[in-house]
């Protein structure tokens, strides 16, 4: 969360906001081929069954209707394929992100699978999104707002590309607030995470990063209020796996 004179925070260390984005794009830079791969080998699989239900809310027309989704800070394009293949022909996915080397895989991954005329991949930053006024009819976010230094600047946009009556859907870590849970969570998340980190991309201080921002994102009724402060109505919340994760929602109405 932004401070007073500027500062912010990459993982827990307090760093100038002008610095925080070049530290995060180091993160991927470092990690874009194994991305993938390390999100299987951390999760244990769950992250399939968290997007899955990202997707469900999405809700994509089976049908040719029309239907623009805009999946930010989409990286390698993991939400993007899901939501092209539960949507009918009308619907068309853009991915994103600010990290050329993720975007790269995701693009190379599309051309593999044939998605490459519903998936196209673009680089932008979610505080300026390159895209006019009511483009999109839903905007995903999975795993990416909590990267972003400006989170308010990020929202405000969201909410500007959106059609009225269109709506938004974040995937995010949250708070485990199961008992016994809460403490295996933050062993597993400090003591085994950065290991695997670094034996499968030799990158332990990335995997480090990632589970302190974790901690370091706002508990999900803060994150609420935040999408009502940018404009959004009927804001819902919905914590899975015992808080590990939540999926927020907000419409534009
Ligand atoms: C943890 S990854 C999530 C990727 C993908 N959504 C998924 O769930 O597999 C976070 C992504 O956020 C992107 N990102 C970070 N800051 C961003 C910004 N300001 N604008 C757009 N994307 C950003 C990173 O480049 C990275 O690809």
């Amino acid at each position: 969360m932004p401070h007073r004179g500027g500062q912010t925070h990459f993982g827990y260390q307090a760093v100038p906001l002008a610095e925080k984005q070049g530290r995060v794009d180091n993160v991927f830079r470092s990690v874009a081929r194994r991305y993938d791969l390390m999100n299987d080998l951390m999760s244990g699989g769950l992250h399939r069954a968290w997007k899955d239900a990202l997707v469900t809310a999405v809700n994509p027309p089976k049908n040719a209707r029309e239907f623009a989704v805009l999946d930010l800070a989409g990286g390698t394009g993991d939400v993007a394929f899901r939501i092209a293949r539960g949507g009918g022909p009308g619907t068309h996915i853009t991915v994103c992100d600010i990290n050329p080397d993720m975007l790269a895989v995701g693009q190379e991954r599309a051309s593999q699978s044939g998605l490459d005329r519903v998936v196209t991949f673009e680089q932008g930053n979610a505080e300026e999104l390159p895209y006019p006024d009511r483009s999109f009819d839903c905007v995903t976010i999975a795993f990416g707002i909590r990267n972003v230094p400006r989170i308010e600047q990020a929202l405000a946009q969201v909410h500007r590309v959106l059609k009225l009556g269109g709506r938004f859907l974040c995937l995010e870590f949250s708070s485990v607030d199961v008992p016994g849970l809460d403490a295996l969570y933050e062993l597993y998340s400090f003591q085994v995470i950065p290991r695997i980190g670094n034996a499968v991309t030799g990158d332990r201080e990335a995997y480090q990063y990632l589970v302190e921002s974790i901690r370091k994102f706002p508990k999900p009724k803060l994150f609420a209020a935040m999408l009502e402060t940018a404009g959004f109505r009927r804001v819902s919340f919905t914590p899975m796996t015992g808080g590990v994760v939540a999926l927020h929602s907000g419409w534009r109405l």
